[in-house]
C-alpha cells in the first residue's frame, strides 16, 4: 500500500469508528432552559450588547469601592495589601514592553472594566454586585484614570461610548464580533 493509500484507509477507518461510536452515545443530559443559560451568559461587549438595566456615577462608586474593593485595591484605588499595583495612571506604553499596564494606559474598552468587575469582583465574593453598584464602580475607576468626570452617568448607553485612550493602538482581529 502506498503512503496515500494508507493515510486514506487509515481516514476511512477513523471515520467508520466516529460513526458507530456516534451512534452508541448514552443518551445521557438533557437540553437546557434559557434561563440557566442566562445566568451564565453575562459577557458585555464594546457595543454595549449584553449590559444590563442600571446606572451609577463616580461619587456613587466611591463608597461602593470604600466597602468593597479598597480592602485588596487600597484607598483610591493606589494599590493595597492584596493588589499592590493602583488601579490608574501608568506610564505611556511607548516606555517600554516592562512598562506596568492599567486601565487609564491600556485597556481598550470601558466594557471591558463593567464585564470584568461583574464577573470576578470582588476577588473573595464574585457577582454578589448589583448592577447599579458594578455601574459605579466602573465610573469611579474610569474617574480616577481621568476618563470621564465625577458626576457622569455610566449606562448601558453612555459606558459603549466611553473612548479608552489606548483604543486605537489595538488591532482587531474579529472586528464583526465586537
Ligand atoms: C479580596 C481581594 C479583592 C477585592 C475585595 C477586590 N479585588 Fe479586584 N482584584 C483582586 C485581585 C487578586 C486581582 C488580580 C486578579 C487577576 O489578575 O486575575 C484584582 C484585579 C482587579 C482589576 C483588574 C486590574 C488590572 O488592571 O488588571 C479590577 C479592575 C478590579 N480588580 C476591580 C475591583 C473592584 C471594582 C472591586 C470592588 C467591587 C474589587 N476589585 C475588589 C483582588 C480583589
Amino acid at each position: 500500500m502506498s503512503m496515500r493509500n494508507v493515510l486514506i484507509a487509515t481516514a476511512a477507518a477513523v471515520l467508520a469508528l466516529g460513526a458507530a461510536y456516534a451512534a452508541e452515545t448514552p443518551n445521557l443530559g438533557q437540553p437546557i432552559a434559557e434561563a440557566d443559560v442566562a445566568a451564565w451568559d453575562i459577557a458585555a461587549l464594546p457595543s454595549g450588547v449584553g449590559l444590563p438595566v442600571g446606572s451609577g456615577n463616580a461619587v456613587e462608586g466611591a463608597k461602593v469601592y470604600a466597602a468593597k474593593c479598597a480592602a485588596c485595591h487600597g484607598d483610591e484605588g493606589k494599590g493595597g495589601p492584596i493588589v499592590r499595583a493602583p488601579l490608574f495612571g501608568g506610564p505611556p506604553l511607548t516606555e517600554g514592553i516592562d512598562v506596568r499596564k492599567t486601565i487609564g494606559n491600556f485597556w481598550g474598552h470601558a466594557t471591558t472594566l463593567f464585564d470584568f468587575t461583574r464577573r470576578a469582583m470582588p476577588f473573595n465574593q464574585p457577582r454578589t454586585l448589583t448592577a447599579d453598584e458594578i455601574y459605579a464602580t466602573t465610573a469611579y475607576l474610569l474617574y480616577l484614570n481621568k476618563i470621564i468626570g465625577e458626576n457622569d452617568v455610566i449606562d448601558a448607553k453612555t459606558l459603549p461610548q466611553v473612548k479608552m485612550p489606548n483604543r486605537d493602538n489595538f488591532i482587531i482581529r474579529f472586528p464583526d464580533k465586537i
